[in-house]
């Protein structure tokens, strides 16, 4: 949005579902489909799901809460939202770390939408077969150029969205997608359940087992709840400050959540039983294979089944959209901040998010081939900033919210906005309670124990 019509009237959205569908098409993205399986299948099956469920009932819910609410009393995004209550340094600092988030996110995010596209012009080709091979994953992620070329690719599709402004159409569009994507989570999450040999897969997924606990299970889960539900990046204080007063936040925002669950179940269903119906003898290995697992065992369900062509066509294109509208609203919040606290034109920023965009987003491309001898910390460079926003900034982010609302906005304070569509704050207690005695000092034991992890000082 430009200066000049926030300062009329800031744009909103018609209601209770717009709001709801665009959180939703914010939050259902790769976090469900990509990321979250990897991360249960490697953190403890069973465990972490439930861990991860509890996390997005507690913190989840509060910061949805929070971030929604805060956007909506300010009417803006988290910079301008965390001044309006005070310039102190620590508020312009809390207020920043949520802008800078989505900056680090955005390039390797399209690095993996680049993946999708590689893999939905395979299937166009008629590569079934090939994709589902052991080492078609690693060949392609071993060529540089061909990787590149598809990030760049996935990058355009984002900036150009943007450029245009033509977000309108491509909520269209995937008002028309998610319903499908749902339908085809279903239709495939039930094929691969009943493979024989998958119900190991299912009983590893759903049922929890302490013995595949870690604290790695704890920090991944709630790395992985910020991510899914777009939480401590400054998205939701932008979204909440285009919703009207009499819409209910605690209605919708219980809608998203459960939309955003349900999907990231679905597809574990989808991928986690394969591995153990699929992979037969390197079932164990392929459980560890982190940000590849996706690409490792779909193409091997898809060979298959009958129709496995189309069946990967229309499952890489709906990931696709679903990927393209998280980036969208991704590059969207950075263009917004930069336009708004740097007073850049939107051209000029959406120009500066491109470059970075390319700048990050080929070092961790190229971190699978050319670069791949370089690590940080023992991790490569989309391992270092998936790392970096989601067990270190995104914490600290959300922790400045809280800090925020309970020195300043104060509990009373926030209930009254809550409230201001006239409904009652039905889950007030457990909020307050979260807010006041768990959030801050857990989500800074669990920062602090990632780091120091990460140092090498402890191991866990
Ligand atoms: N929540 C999105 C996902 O699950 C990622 C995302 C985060 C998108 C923040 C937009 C903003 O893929």
């Amino acid at each position: 949005m430009t200066q000049s019509a926030n300062a009329k009237s800031r744009a909103s959205f018609s209601g209770t579902l717009g709001y709801v569908l665009a959180t939703a098409g914010s939050a259902v993205g790769l976090g469900n489909i990509w990321r979250f399986p990897y991360l249960a299948a490697k953190y403890g099956g069973g465990i972490f799901l439930l861990i991860y469920l509890v996390f997005v009932l507690t913190f989840g819910y509060a910061l949805l809460m929070s971030e929604t609410s805060l956007g909506r009393m300010t009417r803006k995004s988290p910079v301008g939202a965390f001044k309006h209550f005070g310039k102190s340094r620590a508020g312009q600092f809390g207020g920043w770390i949520n802008a800078i988030v989505p900056m680090i996110i955005v390039p390797y995010y399209c690095v993996i939408g680049g993946w999708v596209l590689r893999y939905l012009a395979a299937y166009f080709q008629g590569a079934v077969h090939s994709l589902a091979g052991d080492d078609a994953f690693t060949t392609f992620i071993s060529n540089g150029a061909s990787v590149e070329l598809f990030f760049i690719i996935f990058a355009l599709c984002t900036i150009i969205v943007i450029l245009l402004g033509v977000q309108s159409g491509v909520e269209r569009a995937s008002k028309i997608m998610m319903p499908i994507l749902v339908v085809l989570a279903f239709v495939v999450a039930i094929y691969s359940v009943t493979r024989p040999g998958a119900m190991e897969g299912v009983k590893y997924f759903l049922i929890p087992n302490l013995k595949h606990f870690s604290w790695m299970t704890i920090v991944s889960a709630l790395g992985q709840m910020f991510y899914s539900l777009s939480c401590a990046m400054g998205i939701l204080y932008t979204y909440g400050s285009y919703m009207k007063k009499d819409v209910s936040i605690e209605a919708s925002n219980s809608q998203v959540e459960f939309f955003d669950t349900l999907i990231a179940v679905l597809a574990g269903l989808m991928i986690i039983p394969a591995v153990f119906a699929f992979s037969g003898s390197n079932a164990a290995e392929n459980l560890q294979a982190g940000p590849s697992l996706m690409f490792i065992t779909m193409p091997k369900v898809f060979d298959s089944m009958g129709f496995g062509t189309v069946i990967g066509i229309t499952f890489f294109l709906l990931v696709f959209f679903a990927a393209l509208t998280s980036s969208i609203s991704l590059a969207e919040s950075c263009v917004s901040t930069f336009e708004d606290e740097l007073h850049m034109s939107r051209l000029g920023s959406s120009v500066l998010v491109g470059v970075i965009i390319l700048g990050l987003g080929t070092l961790s491309s190229l971190g699978f081939n050319a670069l791949s001898n370089i690590t940080i910390l023992g991790m490569d460079f989309l391992d270092f900033f998936d790392f970096l926003s989601n067990s270190v900034m995104m914490p600290i982010a959300a922790i400045a919210t809280c800090v925020l609302i309970l020195k300043k906005v104060t509990l009373d304070g926030l209930a009254a906005e809550v409230t201001a569509c006239g409904k009652p704050f039905k889950r007030r207690k457990v909020y307050n309670f979260i807010m006041k005695y768990l959030a801050i000092a857990f989500i800074a034991v669990i920062l602090v124990s990632s780091v120091l992890n990460a140092f090498g000082v402890i191991h866990i």
